[in-house]
């Protein structure tokens, strides 16, 4: 007899704003490919369409508008009691555009993880596309990493990389960035819910126990996705 499937880990994401790696994690989880259980999405900005895209797959949704609170650290306290209602093994910031404080992320070392739209270590912050043409880089792309108090500065888990083309502007740029963001975001979250990734004592993530001195690397072949058990080539 084999083993039964350990149970779905679950996961909170908070977002912002469109919320499309959002339905990157809810098409995965959709296709059996992904055993989460997203018991919540919660955003900072009610209108963010990201709470529509969860509303429309039946996950609960919440709204807490940081405008609410006069300082950092009492909307980062409501957001962890908000938060912990739903009891998450791991919480994913897809889109979050608030920088959370030392506290929070402390209370949730090792089960918060966030995509970041460039190179990391290279660009952390905002408007990472339009600074890479500026700087005429031939290569951008996206992180997923493990959040740290450090603003965008966690251990990098996994990266994708994508050409910069003669004619890019930034939003030709970031939607090439996107379309890999919405492959990588669902294969490290699965990679962490089926116990393969965690970030170790010394601050090294682990990835079926072997430390990740570098992110691993996910190619970038616009015809070519992973393959469809969730590893990349190579
Ligand atoms: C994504 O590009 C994500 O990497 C970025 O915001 C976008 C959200 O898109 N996150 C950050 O810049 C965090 N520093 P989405 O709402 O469609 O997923």
């Amino acid at each position: 007899m084999t083993d039964p499937a350990p149970d779905p880990m679950p996961l909170v994401v908070l977002i912002s704003g469109s919320g499309s790696n959002l339905q990157a994690l809810i098409d995965a989880q959709q296709a059996g490919a992904l055993p989460v259980d997203i018991r919540a999405v919660i955003s900072n900005r009610a209108d963010a369409f990201g709470l529509t895209r969860a509303a429309a797959a039946g996950i609960p949704t919440r709204a807490l508008d940081h405008r609410a609170f006069p300082e950092r650290d009492r909307f980062d306290a409501a957001l962890a009691a908000l938060v912990e209602t739903f009891s998450p093994g791991l919480m994913v910031l897809a889109g979050f555009m608030r920088i959370l404080t030392p506290a929070f992320v402390q209370r949730y070392a090792g089960r918060l993880l966030n995509i970041h739209p460039s190179l990391l270590p290279r660009y952390r912050g905002l408007h990472t596309h339009a600074r890479v043409l500026a700087a005429g880089d031939r290569e951008h792309g996206a992180t997923v990493h493990f959040v740290t108090a450090e603003l965008d500065g966690g251990p990098a888990v996994l990266q994708a990389r994508v050409p910069v083309l003669a004619d890019d502007d930034a939003d030709r740029l970031a939607a090439r960035v996107l379309t890999q963001e919405h492959l990588i975001y669902p294969l490290a979250v699965r990679w962490f819910a089926e116990g393969r990734l965690r970030l170790g004592p010394d601050g090294t993530p682990r990835l079926d126990g072997q430390p990740l001195r570098a992110p691993v690397q996910l190619a970038w072949d616009a015809t070519d996705p992973p393959l469809a058990d969730g590893h990349p080539r190579g």
